[in-house]
């Protein structure tokens, strides 16, 4: 506990600033074998600094181009990504972490080794690698673990590594691309309470993508709800639940009355 205090106040000691990241008329267009191929079409919303927000919508309506762009993998083919004052043109490992599913791992590392790779791609040296590697990992339940291989890893733990992974590199924003979705959901409901957690101590910026509209609900301040393809934002949905989220919520009329709002619009998309 006294270690998680540490880290949070040495970040709020690091002066955050603005760190807001904004779309601003995102469009991007594929160039594909079968012709262009427009996978969202004037996308724009702002994320606000230390928030945890949802990108939901149907299969193929642009939710890992739109966070591809975010991370800087990607470049709009019309309007622009920003954060703060500066467009996001390329990626920025330091300030703007992804997490995607657990292929992402590297397998000939040990979980540690995972963890500290993106400080080892700083120049980081190792000692000082090696001892907030094993903090992350503490953090999220696997400080036991840490030198095992992926292969020696159930899945959530995998993903445990990932998430450790993400924020070991303390960015001020983390992208998760459907982290839990290979997960059983008992293992998804306890890793995003674990994830919410960590959040609540770091208030990093968080853009989750995720298929489970509970899963959406229950973690986020605000939930942006995506058309079928060409992505557009349908709506952004404010989640005005208390936190710490506690499980009973889901039981609550605010909780169903907002998941069957995103669900409808999904449902009936575009139609009048
Ligand atoms: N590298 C690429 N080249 C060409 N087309 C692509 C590429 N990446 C994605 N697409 C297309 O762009 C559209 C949006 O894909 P994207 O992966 O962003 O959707 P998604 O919302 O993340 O879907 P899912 O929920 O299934 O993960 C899809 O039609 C997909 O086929
Ligand atoms: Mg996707």
């Amino acid at each position: 506990m006294a270690r998680l205090t540490v880290v949070a106040e040495e970040r709020d000691g690091a002066g955050g600033g603005e760190a807001n990241l904004r779309a601003d008329g995102v469009t991007h267009v594929f160039e594909t074998a079968g012709g262009p191929l427009m996978a969202v079409t004037d996308v724009s919303f702002t994320v606000e600094e230390g928030t945890f927000v949802g990108l939901v919508g149907p299969s193929g309506c642009g939710k890992s181009s739109l966070l591809q762009m975010m991370a800087g993998l990607l470049n709009p083919t019309e309007g622009r990504i920003v954060m703060g004052e500066e467009e996001i043109r390329e990626p920025r490992p330091a300030e703007i972490g992804v997490v995607f599913q657990e292929s992402s791992l590297l397998p000939w590392k040990s979980a540690r080794e995972n963890v500290e790779f993106p400080l080892y791609l700083r120049g980081v040296e190792r000692s000082v690698r090696e001892k907030k590697a094993l903090e992350m990992l503490d953090l999220v339940g696997l400080g036991e673990f840490a030198e095992r291989r992926p292969h020696e890893l159930s899945g959530g733990m995998k993903q445990r590594v990932a998430i450790a992974r993400g924020f070991c590199q303390d960015p001020s924003v983390l992208l998760m691309d459907e982290p839990f979705a290979a997960l059983d959901e008992q293992t998804r409901m306890t890793l995003g309470d674990e994830l919410l957690q960590i959040w609540e101590r770091h208030k990093k910026t968080v853009v989750f993508v995720t298929h489970s509209l509970t899963e959406a609900v229950y973690l986020c301040d605000k939930v942006l709800v995506m058309s079928a393809r060409p992505g557009r934002i349908l709506k952004e949905i404010d989640i005005a639940l208390p936190r710490p989220r506690t499980y009973d919520l889901m039981a609550t009329e605010t909780f169903g009355r907002l998941r069957a709002e995103i669900w409808e619009l999904i449902r009936g998309g575009d139609r009048p």
